[in-house]
């Protein structure tokens, strides 16, 4: 097969229809998983910035090829479905993002849509609602008869969690309104948020306690708003500003402004430095202010809102997909600083991706304290020259890991030489391999260098891989090192070492810190997940690029563990029709069967499969609405343009039906819906024979 090409440096007008089908997929998938690391597990990875950028990738790709857009397209969700342990709530009104400005000019043609849309002559003032854009988490109260009844978390804009009983703890959220006149129903939103100092202080308790420090102190606020006990958020001393609305069946007001005011007087705090400004000068100027202030603030902020403040406009305006019209944020730049580049450390991956991170000499961003920062890559590092010793410019976007953004080129030491990126593991002394049109360089150790094996059982425990409860880093790092966890099956057969592990005072044996009752849970952690469901299993490999949504389409397409494992098996032996079948399911693209393949060409991993297979039972896919559906199990291809259905409507609904939908005809395939235009495919199937529909009697079958 030819060399893989990374599709994500194809700029959006450059890619094929097939690639722009394959970014959509690999985004989605990363998006989710961003998602995911941010609103449940208030543990991001990247930046804010990047994420952006990730989202509108995504976007310019979906304009380009509307007809590939998916119907869980990332496009059509905002942030992260509630994750479990909470009560549901869905919003009588959705809770929304807000659209971004970073220029002057885009405050200007922020203003010009407005005005445009409302079709307002050049001269009509459109008076705004300035307040700042506090770097928290979202949150709905809801007050019947001036009682505060129920509280909740954005989730994804329409279905958020229940966390009543934890927003009772703030002292900021009122538990009955104040005054008279206040309305029968009405959801109060606002931010909560931790101030900086607070934040330093409950990182220093967690430092001292050994538990993981947060990030920032967006993440320590919806850490602890998100406790399953309420007990713990009461100790955590959050804060609350009001700013917006939901459903009421009154309003106090007829702008922003003075509802807002109102707000006030209720017993809300809401933002000191919230502006009305007349004009857009006088918006810029406000914008202009607080980022001077920021840094002294007592509270991380990352904008300003500007909201248009009549309501009678913001209802005619209403919103567009994810973020209302009469209102934008106006972002920050991200905050910098400068400090010396001690030392160039370099870490290894699951798939033995060698990553270098800067050590910095610890120094204040913002109000976080940063001593870490991503490099990248190799030529990151070579492009921005950045040597050890240096001093550089590091700054947060907005949030968690820091980048290093420059180096102060006259601060240079003398003698400071270029970094030379190790051609060697640092980890196990394997060859570090660099393949060409790749920007990593990979450790070739295989699962012969620890790094990589104890990334992989980390991967493999995860809570959307495997999900064994007490099994995290540290604890593997523990075993992996004492010797007694090297590979996925050892976690199946870790009982073994209970003598060895557990401890016991009398005879002085044992590993400290694992006492009978720690091993027991975890015992019982492991043993029920020894039934595993196949994508997840597929997924818990570690497979490059195989992420879950990918392990789904590979559990569909297969069935079971065992058909999908021969037919991998048969495709690296290079069979021709096992290739084709891989490289026919709708979604997985070159790169990825490349990398599948390899993975089945190592005997290691074969001999992980054998030994996996022994421990644990992998349940085969239950294909939904298998039993009662006339084309469950079949394979299907459409081609043309459809009439009634966009294209990726019908394939989600042939999914669900329970059939495969190919992106190519074989011999294999069962039916070829035929739409409109279309062409080689069609006359492929005359020729093999293989029944063609079309898209009325395709409805037909299906009952439609
Ligand atoms: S108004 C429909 N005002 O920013 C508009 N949001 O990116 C509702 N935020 O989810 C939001 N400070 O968590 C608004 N003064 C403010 C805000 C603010 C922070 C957050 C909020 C929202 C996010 C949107």
């Amino acid at each position: 097969m030819a060399a893989a090409k990374d599709l994500s440096t194809i700029a959006v007008e450059k890619l094929t229809a097939r690639q722009a089908s394959q970014e959509l997929a690999r985004l989605a998938q990363e998006i989710a998983r961003h998602d995911k690391l941010y609103y449940q597990k208030d543990a991001p990875e990247i930046s804010d910035a990047d994420y952006d950028a990730l989202r509108r990738r995504n976007d310019a790709i979906e304009a380009r090829f509307p007809d590939l857009v998916q119907l869980d397209s990332p496009s059509r969700r905002i942030g992260a479905a509630p994750s479990q342990g909470f009560a549901k709530v869905t919003h009588l009104k959705p809770m929304l993002s807000l659209g971004n400005a970073f220029t002057a000019e885009d405050v200007a043609e922020f203003l010009q849509s407005v005005r445009r849309f409302l079709k307002l002559p050049a001269d009509e003032e459109i008076a705004l609602a300035a307040e700042p854009k506090i770097d928290g988490l979202s949150a709905n109260l809801r007050y019947e008869d001036g009682v505060f009844v129920q509280g909740a978390t954005r989730g994804d804009g329409a279905v958020g969690e229940d966390i009543t009983a934890n927003l009772k703890t703030i002292a900021d959220v009122p538990q009955r309104l104040k005054g008279r006149n206040v309305p029968a129903m009405i959801e109060v939103r606002g931010e909560v948020y931790y101030a900086r100092k607070d934040f330093a202080r409950l990182n220093a308790e967690r430092e001292k306690q050994g538990e993981p420090l947060f990030a920032n102190p967006r993440n320590a606020a919806a850490g602890s708003v998100r406790q399953l006990d309420p007990s713990i958020t009461a100790k955590r001393p959050l804060k609350f500003f009001a700013y917006a609305w939901g459903e009421a069946s009154d309003l106090p007001g007829d702008t922003h402004w003075e509802v807002v005011e109102r707000f006030k007087t209720w017993g809300f705090e809401t933002n000191p430095l919230a502006k009305l400004c007349r004009s857009e000068a006088d918006a810029l100027a406000l914008y202009a202010r607080l980022g001077e202030k920021r840094a002294d603030l007592p509270y991380d902020i990352d904008g300003v809102v500007y909201k248009v403040n009549r309501l009678d406009w913001q209802e005619r305006l209403g919103f567009v997909s994810r973020a209302p019209r009469w209102a934008i944020a106006h972002k920050f730049p991200a905050e910098q600083a400068v400090t010396v580049l001690e030392e160039i450390l370099i870490q290894v991956g699951r798939t033995g991706a060698l990553t270098p991170v800067a050590a910095l000499k610890p120094v204040t961003v913002g109000g976080v304290v940063v001593s870490r920062a991503t490099l990248h890559n190799e030529d990151e590092i070579q492009r921005k020259d950045i040597r050890e010793g240096d001093h550089v410019v590091v700054q947060r976007a907005g949030d968690v890991i820091p980048q290093v953004v420059r180096v102060v080129e006259d601060k240079r030491p003398k003698g400071a030489r270029p970094y030379k990126f190790p051609d060697t593991c640092p980890v196990c002394g394997s060859h570090a391999e660099r393949k060409e049109g790749e920007a990593v360089r990979r450790c070739t150790g295989g699962l012969t260098c620890p790094a990589q094996a104890v990334e992989r059982l980390k991967h493999f425990v995860q809570r959307n891989a495997i999900d064994i409860d007490g099994l995290g880093g540290e604890s593997i790092q523990e075993l992996y090192d004492l010797g007694y966890l090297k590979a996925p099956a050892d976690i199946y057969r870790l009982a073994r070492h209970r003598d060895r592990i557990v401890v016991d005072k009398k005879a002085g044996t044992g590993v400290e810190g694992w006492g009978a009752l720690r091993f027991a849970n975890l015992e019982r952690a492991i043993e029920a997940r020894r039934k595993v469901a196949l994508p997840r299993f597929i997924f818990a490999l570690g497979i490059p690029q195989v992420g879950e949504a990918t392990g789904k389409l590979l559990a569909r397409n297969y069935g079971t563990l065992q058909a999908w494992r021969d037919a991998m098996q048969r495709a690296a032996a290079g069979d021709a029709d096992a290739l084709a079948e891989l490289d026919n399911i709708e979604g997985i693209g070159p790169s990825m069967a490349e990398d599948l393949i390899g993975f089945f060409g190592e005997p290691h991993n074969l001999k992980a499969l054998d030994d996996l297979g022994a421990e644990v039972e992998v349940e085969a896919f239950a294909q939904p609405a298998a039993a009662n559906s006339p084309v469950a199990g079949k394979t299907v291809v459409f081609t043309g343009t459809l009439e009634t259905l966009g294209r990726n409507e019908a394939k989600a609904k042939a999914e669900a039906l329970g059939a495969k939908v190919a992106s190519s005809v074989s011999k294999k395939t069962d039916y070829v819906i035929v739409g409109a235009d279309a062409g080689s495919k069609a006359t492929k199937a005359r020729e093999l024979g293989v029944a063609t529909l079309t898209e009325d009697e395709w409805r037909k079958l299906i009952g439609e």
